[in-house]
């Protein structure tokens, strides 16, 4: 089965940190995000990828070329304009023959696609859509399905006295072709606005998959970040510490897992790193910094005695002496916070900005 994957929004929600690069390329455990998907998808056996692209293409399309580096056979659909979530695959219509998978490039996932696909074709439906449940359903788009997980009704960002479930839309769908008939040309259309609700009035027969497993998409920092800690998690074990290549740490240096040292880093002496924390090449951290629960791309600097908490911190940034970043705070690429500043409280600073010494900032 060929999977389309959407990568082409915007990314609105996850400036600073999408203002020089695409969201499916931020760094998760140091690797491009959508490396996760491929292996995701692999493990199903699904190897033949339709990237599909915006305003961002070029950037995709020299990382990860065919995807034979990836192991994965990747073909590219580029929008002149952003088409939407099925205008984009209807824009992918020539790749397309047979019952597909649809992805959204933003979601990570352990739903068993492999157990959807083959419900999807146990109950000859035309659409199957992965649901999973949230805590709080308002802010997405809901379905309701009945006994037998048939879809009765989609309800977009419902209001607390209509919630009726906490089963919402996850962004897997898997598609019969002749779907495609039903999505206009050339034109921006939603699958969850424009060609789900017409289908189900139709009388399509479309199912939903619930899923209890892990789901997370990283359409904002903070689940960006969540994202990062529970795979630092699941990955390394409390006490771990994996490097990534040669670094050098002062042997007054402490480092408590789970912790990920990306290659060619400097750990001064007495500076402390907590885990759940990554770090990406080329990082230096100077003597007495604290560093917890943090998400660091390469070539950042952390002063001596400056304190990092659970904040993200995009490339080439430079983080003055005494300095504190904590709290969801989040720094665009080439950031400069003077010694002494103090920033809390999810503060975002967009890229190439510096912040004067001393400059208190909340
Ligand atoms: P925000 O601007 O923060 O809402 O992010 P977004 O633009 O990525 O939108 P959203 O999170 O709703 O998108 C979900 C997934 O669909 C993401 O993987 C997007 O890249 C993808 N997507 C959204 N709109 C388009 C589009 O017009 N074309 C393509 N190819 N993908 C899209």
């Amino acid at each position: 089965m060929k999977a389309v994957v959407l990568a082409g929004g915007e990314a609105t929600r996850l400036r600073p940190l999408t203002c020089n690069i695409a969201k499916t390329m931020v760094p998760v455990l140091n690797h491009a995000f959508l490396e996760h998907v491929f292996g995701y998808l692999k493990k199903h056996n699904v190897s033949d990828v339709i990237l599909a692209l915006g305003r961002q293409s070029d950037q995709l399309q020299s990382y990860f070329g065919d995807g034979s580096d990836f192991d994965i056979k990747i073909v590219y659909s580029v929008e002149d304009f952003p088409m939407g979530t099925a205008g984009a695959v209807k824009n992918a219509e020539r790749f397309l023959d047979s019952s597909f998978i649809v992805f959204n490039g933003d979601v990570f996932t352990d739903i068993d696609v492999t157990a959807m696909m083959n419900l999807h074709q146990e109950k000859k439906a035309s659409v199957s859509i992965a649901l999973t449940l949230v805590e709080n359903p308002t802010i997405y788009g809901v379905v309701e399905t009945d006994e037998k997980g048939r879809v009765k009704r989609f309800i977009e960002k419902p209001s607390w006295d209509k919630v009726t479930t906490n089963m919402i839309n996850a962004g897997i769908y898997i598609l019969e072709p002749g779907i495609l008939n039903y999505i206009a040309p050339e034109a921006f259309s939603m699958f969850e606005h424009d060609v789900f609700p017409a289908l189900l009035d139709k009388g399509d027969a479309i199912f939903g998959y619930s899923s209890d497993a892990y789901w997370i998409d990283i359409g904002t920092p903070e689940k960006y970040l969540r994202l990062n800690h529970d795979l630092l998690h699941r990955h390394i074990s409390d006490e771990g510490v994996r490097f990534e290549g040669e670094s050098v740490i002062h042997p007054a240096a402490q480092i408590e897992g789970p912790v990920i040292i990306g290659e060619g880093s400097f750990v001064g002496k007495n500076s402390i790193i907590k885990g759940p924390t990554v770090m990406g090449a080329r990082c230096r951290v100077e003597e007495f910094a604290f560093i917890e629960g943090s998400v660091l791309w390469q070539n950042c600097r952390v002063g001596k005695e400056a304190r990092l908490r659970n904040c993200v911190v995009a490339s080439n940034c430079h983080i003055g002496d005494e300095a504190e970043v904590l709290d969801n705070c989040v720094l665009g690429d080439n950031v400069r916070i003077g010694n002494g500043n103090k920033l809390a409280k999810g503060i975002r600073i967009w890229p190439n900005k510096a912040i004067e010494p001393s400059a208190i900032s909340f």
